[in-house]
């Protein structure tokens, strides 16, 4: 909890979001882990957020006050959306911190809507910091805002932290504007990154292509010293835990075991419909597994939710349809009378539900090719309060850093996936609660709390 200055938190989503509808509209709670946290800290120190509201009419919102926060909302035309957002964010910096595995686009036209939303942001967080505030700055849309926020306001402390992949030079040279990225994030006093290799890499860029000067850790910049770091995000452990003990989490996984057969293993996989999740692999994997006869939809199941994101960003919509086509052709081949092998839900569940789905199944399969953290591995591991289940998470996310007794595979490799899976399935009672009670200890004693205290009091030193 920071002792003094108030917490001025900058993030691409307002923690409400603006609905339109026939009677005028009103602010919808969008809760997620980052809210979780840092709400009570704004709240408590009198703090703002900053941030769009997710709708590009052109009525302008005057800050106000929700639940003890202020909001101060950033308004975006639609036209800039498609520049900053769909485009510069979302196809320019998303592939290429992800490993390019889908080829990004480098477009002169969309730097300039990305860097006048920055500036948008940045003078939002200008008007509403006051002497001594911490501002803290999130994710990749907003990279230039920390340098930007510095020539207005260097009365403020300002951290930024990236919740997606910081990738190596090889990839990050492509970037015509790498110069101006780098530059933007060194305004900051404090640089955070989900893995230390997301540290190495962006301190090593600095040297090589600015005038930052130092370590992996320390950079000295414009007579400033950076501090660079890795803070591994983390959830509300707690709620999780409280969430699948309720009676209606109970209650609801019965159910949804029952329907998909109480004698059958339940494969789980969550997540956003996104390219970098590997959910393609995964399920070809999976129907390896069929084909082989190491499983049959008899004996075990596997339930994709996904959820819609970035519907208008074509590489989205074109993976949609691989996925759908690829779950009709599995199920096609492998189904039975009453027992479909793969369930596939495309749309949100409210948190409730899933927790009840986590607990309800025996095998989590969480295989991004590329991932900042993926929270969804932790989120199942703080469900299983009774040591059970298994973890099979990739190599390529975040959180494999953290949970080592999971079973770690390669998502490029679709044998040695469905070796795990079959593994996975098979596995002894009692090795499958030694793992689980490891992976447990870690994030009960890591939650977004403990995340969210680090990197203010890096920001305060
Ligand atoms: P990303 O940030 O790339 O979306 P994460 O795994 O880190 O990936 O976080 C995803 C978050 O979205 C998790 O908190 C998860 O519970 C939530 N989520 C994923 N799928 C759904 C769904 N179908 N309905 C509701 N929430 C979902
Ligand atoms: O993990 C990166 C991230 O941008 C998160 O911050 C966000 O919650 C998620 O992806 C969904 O993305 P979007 O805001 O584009 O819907």
């Amino acid at each position: 909890m920071p002792s003094r200055g108030r917490l001025i938190n900058v993030a691409n989503r307002l923690p409400v979001n603006r609905v339109e509808t026939a009677q005028g509209g009103r602010w919808v709670e969008s809760p997620g882990g980052l809210v979780t946290a840092l709400a009570p800290i704004i709240r408590k120190t009198g703090g703002a957020w900053v941030g769009w509201t997710g709708t590009t009419a052109d009525k302008r919102f005057n800050p106000f006050v929700h639940e003890g926060i202020g909001i101060r909302p950033v308004a975006i035309s639609e036209s800039e959306l498609d520049g900053y957002y769909n485009r510069f964010s979302n196809r320019t910096l998303w592939p290429l911190y992800h490993d390019a595995i889908r080829a990004p686009e480098f477009e002169r036209k969309t730097w300039r809507p990305y860097v006048e939303v920055n500036q948008r942001f940045a003078k939002a967080a200008a008007s509403v910091a006051q002497k001594g505030d911490l501002v803290w700055v999130h994710d990749y849309h907003l990279q230039l805002v920390p340098a930007m926020l510095r020539r207005l306001r260097p009365d403020v402390r300002i951290g930024f932290f990236l919740h997606i992949p910081f990738p190596p030079e090889e990839l990050f040279q492509w970037l015509p504007w790498r110069r101006q990225i780098l530059e933007g994030l060194l305004g900051a006093d404090v640089v955070g990154f989900q893995t230390y290799a997301g540290a190495q890499n962006f301190s090593r860029l600095a040297r090589d292509y600015t005038t930052a000067d130092g370590t992996d850790t320390q950079l000295a910049y414009e007579g400033r010293i950076i501090t660079v770091g890795s803070f591994p995000i983390s959830i509300d452990t707690r709620w999780f835990e409280a969430a699948a003990s309720s009676e209606r989490a109970e209650k609801l996984s019965r159910d949804i075991r029952q329907r998909l057969g109480n004698d059958r293993k339940i494969l789980l996989c969550v997540d956003r419909l996104d390219y970098t999740k590997g959910i393609d692999a995964r399920l070809k994997a999976y129907e390896l597994l069929l084909q082989c006869g190491k499983t049959s939809a008899d004996r075990s199941v596997l339930v994709q939710i996904a959820v819609p994101s970035r519907e208008r960003v074509f590489e989205y919509g074109d993976m949609r349809k691989d996925i759908e086509q690829l779950v009709g052709r599995i199920n096609g081949e492998y189904s039975e009378p009453g027992r479909v092998a793969v369930h596939y839900f495309r749309r949100n569940f409210p948190r409730e539900d899933l927790a009840a789905y986590y607990r309800a199944a025996d095998v989590m399969v969480v295989t991004p090719l590329r991932d900042g953290m993926n929270l969804v591995a932790k989120e199942y591991v703080a469900t299983r309060t009774d040591n059970t289940g298994v973890l099979i998470l990739s190599e390529f996310a975040g959180a494999a850093r953290e949970l080592r007794r999971s079973l770690l595979v390669n998502p490029r490799d679709i044998e040695g996936m469905a070796e795990a899976m079959h593994e996975a399935i098979r596995m002894p009672a009692q090795e499958a609660r030694h793992r689980m009670a490891m992976l447990r200890m870690q994030v009960r004693r890591h939650d977004v709390y403990e995340w969210a205290d680090t990197f203010l009091e890096a920001m305060r030193r």
